[in-house]
C-alpha cells in the first residue's frame, strides 16, 4: 500500500480517515476523490492542504471515467469508499441520490478496480445493514443482512456487490461495519452535532419518539483505527464489525450532553418519530478485536469529547447551520416542532 484514493474523504469519517493516515504513515500518499455535495466540506481538510503528500480530485464516483482518470494518474493502488448518501432522514424524505451514490457509485469503482488492477478495495460500510437488533443480540459478521431503511437498504446492496466481485471475479477485496460516529467535522444533521449546536444556540433539541431507541455512540478516531488494522491485518473477502460493543439510549445520549455543555434539559422535546425507526443497534466487535484493535473511547467519552470539540469549533459549524441546512431542517423538524408538547 502506497497510494491511497480516499473517496469521501471531504466528509466526516474520510477527513478523519486523512488526518490519522497521514499522520501515522509517512510513507503513505493520499488522493481524496469527493464530489463535495452538501455534506462534503474542504475545511474538514485544512490542516493537510499544504502536505505534499495529499491531493484533491473534485470527482463523482459514479463517473467511470473520471474515477478511471484519478486511479491512473495518482498510480493508485488501495481504493478505500468513504462516498456515500449518509442520512436515515434524508433518504425517507428522497431516496434517489441514495440508490445512485451508494449503489451504482459502488459498482463504478469495483469495476474500475477489477479493469485497472487496484490491489486492494475496502467498502466502509455501517451497522445499519443489520437491521433492528432486539435485545439480547449483538450482530456478528455472518449475520444476515436485513435493512429497513432507504439508507440502510443501499448500504447492504453495496456490501452485497463488494462481496459479488470478491467471489465471482477474485477482487481483493474487505468491508468494515462501523455503528454510529461522532467526532469533529460532523455535518450537525446527525444527532449528536445536531444537538450540541442547538443547544449552544439556545433551540430545541427534538427527541425522535419516546427516545429509547439504542445506538453505539463511538469516537471517529477508533473507527478510523478499526479501519486502519483491518486494511493492513485483514483477511481478504472479510467483514469486520467496528464500534465500541456497547450501546445506550438516545435520553442517556442526551443527558450525557447537556451535561457538558452544561445546559438545560428544558430545551428537549419529544417530536413525532422517524418512519420504520430501528430500536436498536448492536455490535460484536471480537472479530476485528483479534486483528489486535482497541476501541479506546467508551460512548460517554465520545459524547463528551465532541461535544467540546463543537463548543470549541463555532466557526467550523456556524457557517453550515445557514443556507442548504435551514432548508432542511425546516422540512425535517418545522412540523414536528410545532406539533410537538
Ligand atoms: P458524510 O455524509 O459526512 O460524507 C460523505 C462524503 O461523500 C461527502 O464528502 C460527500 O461530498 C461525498 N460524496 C457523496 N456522494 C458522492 C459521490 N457520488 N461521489 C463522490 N463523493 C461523494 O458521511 P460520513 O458520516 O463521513 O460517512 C462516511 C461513510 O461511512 C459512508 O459510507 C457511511 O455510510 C459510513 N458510515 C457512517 C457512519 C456514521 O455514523 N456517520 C457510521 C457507519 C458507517
Ligand atoms: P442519527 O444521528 O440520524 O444516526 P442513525 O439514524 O444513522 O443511527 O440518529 C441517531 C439516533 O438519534 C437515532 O435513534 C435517531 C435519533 N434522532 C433523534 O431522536 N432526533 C434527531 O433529530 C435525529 C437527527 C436523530
Amino acid at each position: 500500500m502506497k497510494n491511497i484514493l480516499v473517496t469521501g474523504g471531504a466528509g466526516f469519517i474520510g477527513s478523519n480517515f486523512v488526518h490519522h493516515m497521514l499522520a501515522k504513515y509517512p510513507e503513505y500518499n493520499i488522493v481524496v476523490y469527493d464530489k463535495l455535495t452538501y455534506a462534503g466540506n474542504l475545511d474538514n481538510l485544512l490542516p493537510v492542504k499544504d502536505d505534499p503528500r495529499y491531493a484533491f480530485v473534485q470527482g463523482d464516483i459514479c463517473d467511470a471515467a473520471q474515477v478511471k482518470n484519478a486511479v491512473e494518474q495518482h498510480d493508485v493502488d488501495t481504493i478505500v469508499n468513504f462516498a456515500a448518501e449518509t442520512h436515515v432522514d434524508r433518504s425517507i424524505m428522497d431516496p434517489d441520490a441514495f440508490i445512485q451514490t451508494d449503489v451504482y457509485g459502488t459498482y463504478v469503482l469495483l469495476e474500475v478496480a477489477k479493469e485497472l488492477g487496484v490491489a486492494r478495495y475496502h467498502q466502509i460500510s455501517t451497522d445499519e445493514v443489520y437491521g433492528h437488533i432486539p435485545e439480547g443480540h449483538s450482530s456478528v459478521e455472518t449475520d444476515p443482512l436485513e435493512p429497513r431503511s432507504p439508507y440502510a437498504a443501499s448500504k447492504a446492496a453495496g456490501d452485497m456487490m463488494v462481496d459479488a466481485y470478491f467471489i465471482t471475479y477474485g477482487l481483493p477485496v474487505t468491508i468494515s461495519r462501523g455503528s454510529n460516529n461522532i467526532g469533529p467535522y460532523q455535518y450537525p444533521e446527525k444527532v449528536v452535532p445536531l444537538f450540541a449546536t442547538n443547544a449552544m444556540e439556545g433551540l430545541p433539541l427534538p427527541i425522535y419518539g419516546d427516545g429509547m431507541q439504542k445506538r453505539d455512540y463511538q469516537y471517529v478516531i477508533d473507527h478510523c483505527e478499526g479501519i486502519d488494522a483491518v486494511l493492513h491485518h485483514g483477511q481478504l473477502g472479510e467483514a469486520y464489525n467496528v464500534g465500541t460493543g456497547n450501546e445506550i439510549d438516545n435520553l442517556t445520549m442526551v443527558q450525557t450532553l447537556l451535561d457538558e455543555l452544561g445546559a438545560s434539559a428544558d430545551l428537549i422535546r419529544h417530536v413525532e418519530d422517524r418512519a420504520g425507526h430501528d430500536r436498536r443497534y448492536s455490535l460484536n466487535v471480537d472479530k476485528l478485536k483479534s486483528l489486535g484493535w482497541v476501541s479506546r473511547h467508551t460512548n460517554e467519552e465520545a459524547i463528551r469529547k465532541t461535544v467540546r470539540w463543537y463548543a470549541d469549533n463555532e466557526w467550523w459549524w456556524s457557517k453550515i447551520k445557514s443556507g442548504e441546512f435551514k432548508e432542511y431542517y425546516q422540512k425535517q423538524y418545522g412540523e414536528r416542532l410545532a406539533l410537538a408538547n
